[in-house]
């Protein structure tokens, strides 16, 4: 073979916080230097059962010694079907269940999806939230920063109020396909949405015969206390997504669609990887972990053990205009821009992330226990007095 050489850099969107991660176990990774961080971050929420998770990591080694890492949708494959068994395990209801990769594609998919089964063109998502950076998605993201110049582009989407039950009748029409909705907005700030509107957009999708959607991208899998957010709710969506956690951080997404809106032919969705074995393989190796271990529980404790411990120290200082916590989503809205503080506990080794333009978000693994609570509560203390 000739080869040609060339330059491939990265793209500047990397790197940005000055620390290369080499290996993880359980909450924790280390740096090239063999430092130890306690990880709030868990790469945006995704390794939400711990790095090296034992049951998600011994089924991605059976996939790896098997020799077969991809196969084509046209072929079936048993890791496939043990993914949609795992997940009947875990979920209630009867379901038909598409396996993508990334969050954002099984937005793309849900809106769809949401399309052909109406017949209608429009998406009614909310003010604040956030659903993914390809274009379908995008036109459904809430943040001018993000949308930028693509806003043209993608579905007509109307923003309507988050938290307000009152004025949806306003945004929805007898064009509106779906309202897609986050039962906590992550990227928004971790606001958790109320009961009352939760079951108010369920009703009014129903009432103007459009789809509920609810993108359970970062609340699903037990990180706010449930398996799935809407079980706790009380509200059933017509469609859900899911990503990040589900593969114990392997990039795997699904969406679940009740099987009358089932309305993609064939040829309507596709994706090389999709169905992947090994994502297969890490969706089943996840759930096995997540009821082995009672995962949405243990999020529900640590998520009271934290709020209570935020309040208690933090609660009325200076800095911070207001505490949210929803299970292991917890979200610290400061006064001021977070990413001094988020340096400030990155030198402490204490990771974790931004959410909106103010908050400090935890987004920490279901195996943090009461002292890393502590602890890392302490250095956020300390970091607002410095
Ligand atoms: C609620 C929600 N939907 C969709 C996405 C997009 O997921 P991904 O980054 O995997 O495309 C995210 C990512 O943060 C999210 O929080």
């Amino acid at each position: 073979m000739r080869v040609l050489e060339g330059i491939v850099e990265l793209a500047p969107v990397y790197g940005e916080r000055g620390l290369s991660i080499v290996s993880g176990l359980g909450k924790f990774v280390w740096d090239a230097e063999g430092r130890r961080y306690l990880d709030f971050h868990t790469g945006h929420g995704a390794a939400f059962l711990g790095h090296k998770n034992p049951e998600v990591i011994s089924r991605l080694r059976e996939v790896l010694d098997s020799g077969v890492i991809a196969v084509g949708a046209a072929f079936s494959s048993p890791w496939r079907e043990e993914a949609a068994k795992a997940l009947s395990r875990i979920t209630p209801g009867r379901w038909v269940m598409y396996m993508l990769n990334t969050g954002t594609e099984a937005v793309e998919l849900a809106l769809k999806i949401a399309v052909k089964a109406t017949g209608r063109s429009k998406i009614v998502a909310f003010k604040g939230g956030f659903h993914g950076r390809t274009l379908g998605s995008l036109s459904a993201t809430w943040n001018p920063a993000y949308r930028g110049p693509f806003t043209r582009h993608g579905y007509p989407v109307a923003f309507a109020p988050y938290n307000d039950p009152y004025s949806l009748d306003k945004y929805v029409d007898e064009d509106t396909a779906a309202i897609i909705v986050e039962t906590v907005q992550g990227e928004g700030g971790i606001i958790p949405g109320s009961r009352e509107f939760l079951h108010a957009v369920r009703k009014e999708a129903s009432r103007a015969g459009a789809l509920f959607v609810v993108d359970e991208v970062q609340t699903g899998f037990g990180r706010t206390g449930c398996t799935w957010s809407w079980e706790c709710l009380g509200v059933e969506p017509d469609i859900f997504t899911a990503g990040k956690s589900i593969g114990g951080g392997f990039p795997v997404s699904v969406v679940m669609v009740k099987p009358e809106f089932n309305a993609l032919s064939k040829s309507e969705y596709g994706s090389t990887h999709g169905g992947n074995p090994l994502a297969s393989a890490a969706i089943v190796g996840g759930v096995e972990a997540l009821i082995k271990d009672d995962v949405p529980s243990k999020a529900a404790r640590m998520g009271r053990v934290f709020e209570e411990v935020l309040r208690e120290r933090l609660e009325g200082h200076r800095l911070i205009r207001e505490i949210r916590v929803k299970g292991l989503m917890v979200g610290v809205e400061l006064r001021r821009p977070p990413t001094p503080y988020l340096k400030c506990l990155q030198s402490r080794r204490i990771l974790a992330l931004k959410a909106g333009a103010t908050v400090v978000r935890f987004l920490p693994p279901y195996l943090i226990d009461e002292d890393d609570v502590g602890g890392a509560v302490e250095s956020l203390e300390a970091c607002l007095s410095a």
